[in-house]
């Protein structure tokens, strides 16, 4: 019972800091992201299982946001660029390098499920850069 409640504790006092489900910060529609030629539409789509935590243990969500516009504990994954390079491969080795420095602060993924959450990652970057040519 002390563990459950202490469980439940720490659920309710981390859950403000590490955020959660957030109706008011919608899922991006993962249907519509844009597919890189390295990846396939199941790959994305398990990827966005694992950005908001549903397989491999993934926790991206808990600071890049439920919508991933970012939080004060990550950026925001949609503005169309990213610091690190946003090309399949510069994404993916920022996703490795993280993990190597911060072990199991992503979750427990295997190569696979990096390949899938870079391909969701390239998805959300991909959709504003391919809006703002469309708009040119
Ligand atoms: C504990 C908080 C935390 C978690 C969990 C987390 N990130 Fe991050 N992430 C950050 C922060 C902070 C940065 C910015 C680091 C920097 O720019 O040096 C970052 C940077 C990134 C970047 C590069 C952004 C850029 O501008 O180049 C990507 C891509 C990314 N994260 C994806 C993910 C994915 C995918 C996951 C889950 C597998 C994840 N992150 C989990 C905090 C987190």
């Amino acid at each position: 019972m002390t563990g459950r409640l202490a469980a439940a504790l720490c659920a309710v006092m981390f859950a403000p800091v590490f955020g959660q489900a957030d109706e008011a910060r919608p899922r991006p529609d993962v249907g519509r992201l844009p597919i890189s030629a390295n990846a396939t539409a199941e790959e994305v789509a398990l990827g966005d299982r694992i950005f908001h935590g549903e397989a491999a243990g993934g926790t991206c969500f808990q600071c890049h946001g439920w919508d991933a516009k970012g939080t004060t504990n990550g950026n925001d994954l949609t503005v169309g660029s990213l610091g690190w390079g946003e090309s399949f491969s510069e994404i993916k080795a920022t996703i490795k390098h993280n993990m190597a420095v911060a072990p199991g602060q992503d979750g427990d993924l295997t190569p696979a499920d990096v390949h899938a959450v870079t391909a969701y990652v390239w998805g959300l970057v991909h959709q504003e850069r391919i809006a703002r040519q469309a708009q040119r």
